[in-house]
């Protein structure tokens, strides 16, 4: 190493696979996945998105755990070591998307925890909706939640990879499949639930128009961490004899299968109470809650299920604090300590903006409030334009070292390299920029 010190290291590939996966599975699964699935014809859509996850989405996995073990850097350096030029650059809008990403993620997480006191404090009796506008317009009561989320993110990271990141991941994961499978159970257990499953499930493919695809691979990017170097600063903690392939795969499934399972979680429950689905935050903070004060325990349900979502966005925010605070760490040569801080800090009151919009205090831009404008960004453009140049670098740029680090110098031969290879130089690339196109749509 450049500074004589070993690089730290994930104690386990299962550590691994835990981290990407705590990584990957975060608030994109459980409140906007089952909210577009609805949306977008139900089964039909789930397989249409399946698809997109195990080809396209698989094969950007895989592309950025091969650069990031081969280089053993974060993004930026990443690809500066491997081939130099303007490649960089790619890693670059990477930081930066993990900057913006972070700078929201990090208010509705503080959302979520606030949500968990809540459910115990009259949220059950309320009329949810206006205790939600009361709650997000309270600004400091918003920031000091945000705060709280940003400084165990940051006490997480400051750990470091293996006593911080792996260790944490490795209690939370599990944590939160048990949350999962508690609520299922609750939730399709009541009267009347068969009629949710049936909204979420039954195909219908006259929804399934362009833009339930643009909207299911731009859902894939979000939800698989995908586009902006999490994976490629992860995979740079990896040994150099674990095999790539199968962990890519297996973060993919976990992924999909939490997605999947949220919604059994709240469609059933939505329609046993006779409520309207609702959409995205109005779904989880709105629609939710008053379903909750309906059941009988209605209070430990509610809790259970935000701390299930706090869980989910607690091992996300690690991973996007990781990106930024590995690029200062590796290239600026600060320490994991400064770095943790010092970003932590800089990245919570970057989101101030974002609580301010959704408060009222600023003005919307064209509709959108600051919010929602750094979210278009972020998945809108930095992480499909991310995507497209990480499966372009791979296929055509960097084939033969690629091909050596999935197969790990020959030993370990992966039976669908040929296929990868020409997902990453054309399907994807093409895919990619169709989705990126259709979703530049203010
Ligand atoms: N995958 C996370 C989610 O589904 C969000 C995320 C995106 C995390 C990009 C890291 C990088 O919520």
């Amino acid at each position: 190493m450049s500074n004589g010190t070993q690089r730290e290291q994930w104690g386990t590939k299962l550590g691994f696979i835990l981290a990407c996966a705590g990584s990957a599975v975060g608030l994109g699964n459980i409140w906007r996945f089952p909210y577009i699935t609805g949306q977008y014809g139900g089964a039909a859509f789930v397989l249409v998105y399946v698809v997109l996850v195990f080809v396209i989405g698989f094969s950007v996995m895989l592309a950025e755990m091969a650069i990031g073990r081969n280089a053993q850097l974060n993004a930026v350096g990443s690809f500066r070591k491997i081939k130099g030029g303007m490649w960089p650059i790619v890693g670059w809008m990477g930081v930066i998307a993990g900057f913006i990403i972070l700078s929201y993620y990090g208010v509705i997480a503080g959302w979520t925890m606030a949500y968990v006191l809540k459910s115990f404090t009259g949220l059950m009796q309320a009329d949810a909706g206006a205790e939600f506008g009361a709650f997000v317009t309270n600004l400091p009561q918003v920031v000091a939640w945000q705060a709280l989320f940003m400084a165990i993110t940051i006490y997480i990271v400051y750990k470091g990879i293996g006593g911080g990141i792996e260790k944490y991941c490795r209690v939370l994961m599990p944590a939160l499949f048990l949350l999962l499978l508690v609520l299922i159970v609750r939730s399709i257990t009541l009267p009347g639930a068969g009629a949710g499953i049936n909204f979420y499930l039954k195909p219908d493919f006259s929804k399934l128009t362009g833009g339930a695809l643009g909207a299911a691979l731009g859902q894939a990017f979000f939800s698989l961490s995908l586009g902006m170097g999490c994976i490629i600063t992860y995979g740079s903690y990896l040994g150099k004899k674990e095999t790539l392939p199968g962990a890519a795969i297996q973060v993919c499934f976990l992924d999909t299968l939490v997605a999947f399972l949220a919604g059994l979680v709240i469609f059933p429950a939505v329609f046993a109470f006779g409520v309207e689905p609702g959409a995205g935050p109005g779904l989880t903070f709105i629609t939710l809650p008053n379903v909750f004060g309906q059941m009988p325990g209605g209070a430990i349900w509610s809790a259970l299920f935000f701390v299930l979502l706090f869980v989910a966005a607690l091992t996300s925010a690690i991973s996007l604090l990781e990106v930024v605070s590995a690029y200062f760490i590796d290239e600026i040569k600060w320490s994991r300590q400064k770095a943790s801080m010092v970003m932590g800090i800089v990245i919570f009151l970057m989101g101030i903006p974002s609580a301010m919009g959704v408060a009222g205090v600023i003005p919307k831009l064209a509709g959108r409030d600051f919010l929602d404008s750094a979210d278009f960004l972020a998945s809108n453009v930095l992480l499909p334009l991310g995507g497209l140049f990480i499966a372009l670098f791979v296929g055509w740029f960097w084939t033969e070292g690629a091909k050596q680090e999935v197969e790990n110098n020959g030993t370990v031969p992966f039976g669908l390299y040929t296929a990868w290879l020409w997902v990453c130089r054309v399907v994807a690339p093409i895919a990619i920029a169709y989705i990126f196109i259709t979703g530049l749509k203010w």
